[in-house]
């Protein structure tokens, strides 16, 4: 994905970073433990890690579950991968689990602090266990992990789907 195919054009891969309740607030939401960039500087930064990774992110924030569910179905009828920071709604929104679990291309959960290390509310996540992964702890850096993690994703995807068809046409 994003590289010239032999003779083919160059395939961008939109990517959705979503965005749950109250991180629109970074920068000025407990800034010792979710630091003191703004969520316009954290987009910025999304979508320079996507370009370097030839994906093209669209960063997205909600306080409302309603419309991060339909994101999350507009991103499973797109086969589009996710990249989500589900926020609060991470340790008990199980209709968003439910339709994130019908996914249709990769997802990443992350977190900007380490859930783990923190209230013992934080730490059932009820979407981890229909993610591919989940990058928690790293501060902004979680996001561009998670990026590269669903770059790696695709590429593995695609070499896959290559095997399968040097497969097919080596049929008698
Ligand atoms: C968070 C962790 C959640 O527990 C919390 O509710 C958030 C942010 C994080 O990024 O560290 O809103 O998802």
């Amino acid at each position: 994905m994003g590289r010239l195919p032999e003779g083919g054009i160059a395939v961008i891969t939109q990517v959705l970073v979503l965005n749950g309740p109250n991180l629109g607030r970074l920068g000025i939401r407990e800034p010792e433990i979710y630091g003191s960039v703004s969520f316009d500087e954290l987009a910025e930064l999304c979508r320079s890690t996507g370009r370097a990774l030839s994906l093209h992110v669209d960063v997205r924030q909600t306080d409302d579950e309603a419309e991060m569910i339909g994101w999350v179905h507009e991103a499973a009828d797109a086969r589009m991968p996710v990249v989500i920071n589900p926020a609060a709604f991470t340790h008990y929104s199980y209709a968003l689990r439910d339709a994130l679990a019908m996914r249709t291309a990769p997802l990443v959960e992350v977190h900007i602090s380490n859930p783990a290390a923190r209230e013992s509310f934080r730490h059932t996540s009820v979407v981890a266990a229909v993610a591919d992964g989940t990058v928690a702890g790293f501060g902004l850096v979680s996001y561009q992990l998670a990026l590269q993690a669903i770059a790696e994703l695709l590429a593995e995807r695609a070499k896959q789907a290559e095997r399968t068809q040097h497969a097919d046409r080596a049929q008698p």
